[in-house]
């Protein structure tokens, strides 16, 4: 998007009117700011945005061809122009004869289900003949927010062994997961893309160790999700349990590859297809759906507004679902890992900011900790409200308190209060959304989870940025060894000039402190 286009959305921006006053001079604001779709209502009219503005807004989507990219990416072109890859996750759950890349994602897809259907029947058992009661998977960043969140979002659709996630290199994190497990009941699933990732493999030898302590075939008991499957079959892992995905699957787009494989084990590989069926469903709605009623053509505006043109730099994700509540963490590195970047795909600085920054906690839990800071403070945070129509739990009268409270934050964020003291001043104008899926199934998990996956990627091509690649983590990783090898040989690395004091530190008291001396 050039300069001039960009400042000319800013200025329609300031002459948005505020919200009581918008909600009072065009009524039908409510229909097309609302979107239904994949079993997702969408309500985006609690926001800053007038008819001019939406249409300039739908015109700039036009601009950096958002549907000709979509185009691009199912035709496998090389849209992470960084790493010189295509960009094929939604490859993952197209038909399988619709594409060379779905029909390769297809078979290892297959592959998997399979297994965990094998394991959660007991065909496939630990070395000495019992069932696997446990799955315990072993990835970080995109090899375990996905699972973790879905495992956790269809709970209900569980009945399968324990499925449980590590992540951390704190030993704390796979200490708690081994707390109460059996070695001989016990599947791990090696869960990472490239197959060398320092907290990843790490905890991996420990818990090979922790298994042939007690167990005479170890690798019976291991499973790797990979794209480098030289690499698992090296480390140890037998071939028929190696499934694979693909270099053009980025880590943050992989949940619906084989990295979904502990979700296949919870709630069983036909539960897996119904979630790859809603993703594939939105797939289909993204790339066919009018501009100006596109669900997350919808979503990527008002977000991409609220950071780049209205400059609000956070966005709170606020699940009014328990079962949901690990979604912010979930977005957190979709959002932000894909465009969090200071330059455009041409190099050069970006006209209106990378990324928001994505927080949030479960509702109604945050309004009695964060909310008044949303109400009364004077940053504006935009808040997406995410919820349910039908309850899950065993509490109709619940959710409906539930629901009721997503309501009454969103008006009164909307509408504020005017009050003769000033304290009791709500300022409202505060911009929220609310996403209401109609029932929280592995189908309507599945297109949301689809929706923030486009939304991401339109964001990004409305700010310029490559959002497949993460130059940005590499640093981090490379001075975390050296400083590893400083804490092994006492020697210090020079990389770390600025941290040497602490290093030093650290290096003269962790013998003291350590606990396993
Ligand atoms: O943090 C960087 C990153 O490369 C993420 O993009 C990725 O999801 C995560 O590390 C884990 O990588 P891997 O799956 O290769 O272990």
């Amino acid at each position: 998007m050039d300069a001039e286009v960009f400042q000319s959305l800013k200025n329609l921006c300031q002459g948005v009117a505020p919200l009581a006053e918008l909600f009072q001079s065009d009524p039908s604001r409510n229909q097309w700011l609302t979107v239904d779709a994949c079993g997702i209502h969408a309500d985006f009219s609690r926001q800053r945005i007038n008819k001019s503005l939406y249409e300039a807004l739908v015109h700039s989507v036009d601009i950096v061809d958002v549907q000709g990219s979509f185009r691009k990416m199912m035709a496998g072109d090389i849209m992470n122009v960084t790493e010189d890859r295509a960009v094929g996750h939604m490859a993952l759950r197209a038909p399988a004869q619709s594409s060379p890349m779905a029909q390769q994602a297809s078979g290892q897809l297959e592959r998997g289900k399979a297994l965990a259907n094998a394991i959660r029947s007991g065909a496939v058992c630990g070395a000495t003949g019992k069932q696997f009661a446990t799955v315990i998977n072993i990835g970080i960043g995109g090899s375990d927010l996905g699972p973790a969140m879905v495992t956790r979002a269809l709970r209900t659709f569980a009945n399968g062994p324990v499925v449980k996630f590590v992540s951390n290199i704190d030993a704390a994190d796979l200490d708690e997961a081994l707390h109460g497990a059996q070695p001989e009941t016990t599947l791990f699933v090696v869960s990472s893309k490239t197959f060398t990732t320092l907290e990843t493999m790490h905890n991996a030898e420990r818990a090979r160790r922790w298994v042939g302590a007690s167990v005479p075939n170890w690798s019976q008991h291991f499973v790797a999700a990979t794209s480098h499957a030289e690499a698992a079959l090296n480390w140890g892992i037998q071939k028929d349990h190696c499934l694979e995905f693909f270099d053009w699957v980025g880590g943050r787009f992989s949940l619906s590859s084989v990295i979904g494989f502990p979700v296949m084990c919870a709630i069983g590989g036909d539960q897996f297809s119904e979630f790859l069926a809603g993703m594939s469903e939105m797939d289909h709605h993204v790339m066919n759906a009018p501009t100006a009623s596109n669900f997350p053509v919808m979503h990527a505006l008002i977000w991409w507004m609220n950071s780049a043109l209205h400059s609000f730099s956070t966005v709170a994700v606020i699940p009014y679902s328990h079962d949901l509540a690990r979604l912010p963490a979930y977005l957190q590195q979709l959002v932000m890992e894909s465009n969090g970047k200071s330059v455009g795909v041409d190099g050069r600085s970006l006209l209106g900011g990378s990324s928001p920054v994505v927080w949030g906690e479960a509702g109604t839990n945050g309004q009695h900790a964060f909310f008044q800071m949303l109400h009364q403070g004077t940053q504006i945070v935009p808040v997406e409200f995410v919820t349910t129509g039908a309850s899950l739990g065993s509490d109709d009268e619940a959710h409906d308190l539930l629901f009721a409270n997503v309501i009454a934050q969103s008006e009164a964020l909307a509408a504020g209060r005017t009050h003769s003291e000033p304290h009791k001043v709500f300022e409202g104008n505060r911009p929220s959304s609310v996403l209401v899926l109609d029932e929280l199934s592995p189908r309507s998990l599945g297109s949301l989870i689809a929706m923030y996956e486009h939304s991401t990627a339109i964001q990004g091509w409305l700010m310029g940025v490559n959002s497949f690649d993460q130059w940005g983590v590499e640093l981090g990783k490379i001075l975390a060894v050296n400083a590893a090898t400083s804490i092994a040989s006492g020697a210090l690395q020079d990389e770390q000039t600025m941290t040497h004091p602490l290093l030093n530190w650290y290096i003269s008291i962790r013998k003291k402190l350590s606990r396993n001396q």
